[in-house]
């Protein structure tokens, strides 16, 4: 595959080292600005780097944009009269629409919009893909690139605000999550380091738990709450808190608030 990442920052590179480490390209481009931070990239064999938007575009098949929202529509003038239907865009851009990105390069060329989260970084994130009615024979391929860096996920367009705040913000909820279970621990007589290390592996425990026995969240309750015993007394106090409508209320708040600003 004839690949280019045209804006090359945290994700982009992200995204570069899980097509290197899976031996996914022919030819890889990598454009940024400013060059010099990806110097390391420079030696490996079929990496290009480069400022040049246009050549990268050129020389690929698969273009993977990467740039803050407010950098699109400058790039996009840029290299629009260079992408043919050869071509397939994957947008990266959070809360950049099918439609706006067509309005810029045309309705005729292939695009897929993605939604990763942040720990694409450790090849772990969820991305949520997306595509054009033209781009749907390419949508095998992005699931490939991002099944690299995680799990991907094919939804429709219409879900992508949800997917953002459920998989994206999710990351951030989850934190709070293991925070709070770790400032439990330090109640209860831990010192912070080893309660926070205990409660993230606990997290990772409940998690692989659900994942190798694929069962529900409450079969595996089930197995922990001895009648009368000290679990189910703490998740009913915890229920009795709001824990789960809290969670479920703070998703749906923040999804008001992705609607608003994609309003406005
Ligand atoms: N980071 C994540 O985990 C994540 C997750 C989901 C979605 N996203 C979305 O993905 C996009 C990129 O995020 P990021 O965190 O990687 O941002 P970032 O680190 O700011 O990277 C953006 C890159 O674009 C480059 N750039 C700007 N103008 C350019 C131009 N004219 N030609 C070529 N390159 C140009 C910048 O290069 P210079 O530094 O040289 O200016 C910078 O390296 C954003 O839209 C973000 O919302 C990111």
């Amino acid at each position: 595959m004839k690949i280019s990442i045209i804006g090359t920052g945290n994700l982009g590179t992200s995204i570069a080292k899980g097509l290197l480490a899976n031996d996914m390209f022919t030819s890889l481009y990598l454009t940024k600005k400013n060059i010099s931070s990806l110097n390391e990239w420079q030696d490996i064999p079929c990496v290009s780097v480069t400022n040049d938007n246009i050549k990268a575009v050129k020389n690929s098949d698969f273009i993977i944009i990467s740039v803050q929202p407010n950098q699109f529509e400058k790039i996009a003038n840029e290299i629009k009269s260079s992408i043919t239907k050869r071509h397939t865009i994957i947008s990266t851009i959070t809360g950049l629409s099918i439609n706006s990105i067509e309005s810029l390069i045309g309705s005729e060329i292939s695009v897929v919009r993605s939604m990763p989260n942040t720990a694409i970084s450790v090849g772990k994130s969820v991305t949520c893909l997306c595509s054009n009615e033209i781009g749907i024979k390419q949508l095998k391929v992005a699931e490939a690139i991002f099944n690299n860096l995680g799990e991907s996920f094919l939804i429709e367009e219409k879900d992508m605000q949800s997917a953002t705040v459920l998989c994206a913000s999710g990351i951030a909820f989850w934190m709070r999550l293991i925070r709070a279970t770790a400032q439990g621990g330090v109640q209860l007589g831990f010192e912070s380091n080893q309660a926070l290390e205990m409660s993230l592996n606990t997290a990772l425990g409940a998690i692989s738990l659900l994942k190798t026995n694929k069962s529900h969240p409450e079969e595996e309750i089930d197995k922990v709450t001895t009648p009368s015993g000290c679990t189910i007394k703490g998740l009913i106090e915890m229920e009795n808190q709001g824990l789960s409508s809290a969670l479920i209320s703070g998703l749906e708040a923040s999804y008001q608030k992705i609607n608003n600003i994609s309003n406005q």
